[in-house]
């Protein structure tokens, strides 16, 4: 496909309804991993402004920063600390609406506000997680996490 992306407006669902065909033709055909989730960092960068949104994958006890768009951001993060290790360990979603109130997370920004942080799960393992920042207070629910929990399924691991 032509590598630019349409923008939708509309709900939130809408948005993601629009971005999700548009995220499987760039990765279709494509065997690269770095490629695909450069790919999908800045499309999600793209439709939803988010502060920051990349991935973290699990390198040997550790999360490796990988690619993502935003702001630099820490580099390593171990199980069970702040959000994205928490997310990790439990193999599960985390939706935090106010990240001052999370105890334990890691503030790669101050401007950073509310958070998800979704994993990716391959034959029961996490092999790394999707996580997206905002800069506004309570901005990711449960129609961010069904479907940021469908792209990060489309991805070839
Ligand atoms: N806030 C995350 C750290 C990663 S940055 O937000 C990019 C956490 O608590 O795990």
């Amino acid at each position: 496909m032509a590598e630019d992306l349409t923008i939708t407006t509309g709900s939130k669902a809408e948005q993601y309804q629009s971005l999700i065909p548009q995220i499987k033709a760039l990765m279709e055909g494509e065997p690269d991993l770095v490629a695909n989730l450069a790919n999908i960092a800045a499309a999600l960068k793209e439709q939803f402004g988010w502060f920051w949104v990349g991935f973290y994958i699990v390198k040997d006890s550790a999360l490796v920063v990988g690619p993502f768009q935003g702001p630099v951001a820490c580099t390593r993060i171990r199980k069970g600390r702040g959000v994205c290790g928490t997310a990790w360990e439990k193999a599960a979603t985390i939706i935090v609406p106010d990240v001052e109130k999370f105890p334990g997370h890691i503030a790669c920004s101050s401007l950073s506000k509310s958070e998800i942080v979704v994993p990716v799960i391959r034959d029961k393992n996490v092999v790394a997680v999707l996580d997206a920042d905002s800069n506004a207070c309570d901005d990711f629910d449960t129609t961010d996490q069904q479907f940021l929990e469908a792209i990060v399924n489309l991805i070839q691991w």
